[in-house]
C-alpha cells in the first residue's frame, strides 16, 4: 500500500470518528435538555413538599424514580388508569410537555429537589 493511500484511509477513518462523536453529543444533549438541569420547572418545586426523600413514609418517595418512572405515573395518575387520592388532581394541571420536563428536572436534581421541606 502507498503511503498516500495509507494517509487517505487515515484521513478518511478520522472523519469517520469525528461525524460519529458529533452525532453522539447531539444525542446525548437532545436526551438532557437545558431544562434537566439549574431552576426547577414550574410546579416541579410543589412536589417536595410531600414527597420526602428517603422512603418509608406514608407518601411514597420519588428517590429511585427514572425519570421515565415518574412520567409513566404521572400519566397514569392523569389519566385515571392509575389509582390514587391526590395525585390524579394534581396530574390533570400539567401537560404532557410539563410532566416530561419535571420528570427530567426532577431526576437530574434528586437531591435538591427531593428534599424535605419541613426537617
Ligand atoms: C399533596 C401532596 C403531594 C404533592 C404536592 C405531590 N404528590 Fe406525588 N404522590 C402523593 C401521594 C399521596 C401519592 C400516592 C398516590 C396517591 O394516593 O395519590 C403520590 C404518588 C406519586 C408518584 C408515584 C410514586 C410511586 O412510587 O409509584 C409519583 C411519580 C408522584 N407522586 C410524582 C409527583 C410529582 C412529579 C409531583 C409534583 C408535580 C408530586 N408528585 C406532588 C402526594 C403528593
Amino acid at each position: 500500500m502507498s503511503e498516500a493511500v495509507k494517509h487517505r484511509r487515515a484521513a478518511l477513518r478520522a472523519r469517520r470518528a469525528a461525524r460519529g462523536g458529533l452525532a453522539l453529543f447531539a444525542a446525548l444533549w437532545v436526551a438532557a435538555p437545558p431544562a434537566a438541569r439549574g431552576a426547577p420547572p414550574a410546579g416541579a418545586a410543589a412536589c417536595s413538599g410531600c414527597h420526602a426523600p428517603v422512603p418509608g413514609g406514608a407518601i411514597p418517595s420519588l428517590q429511585g424514580l427514572s425519570a421515565t418512572d415518574i412520567e409513566t405515573a404521572m400519566t397514569a395518575f392523569r389519566s385515571g388508569e392509575r389509582e390514587a387520592t391526590v395525585m390524579d388532581r394534581i396530574a390533570k394541571g400539567f401537560s404532557d410537555e410539563d410532566i416530561r420536563t419535571i420528570a427530567e428536572w426532577l431526576a437530574a436534581n434528586r437531591e435538591q429537589a427531593l428534599r424535605p421541606t419541613q426537617p
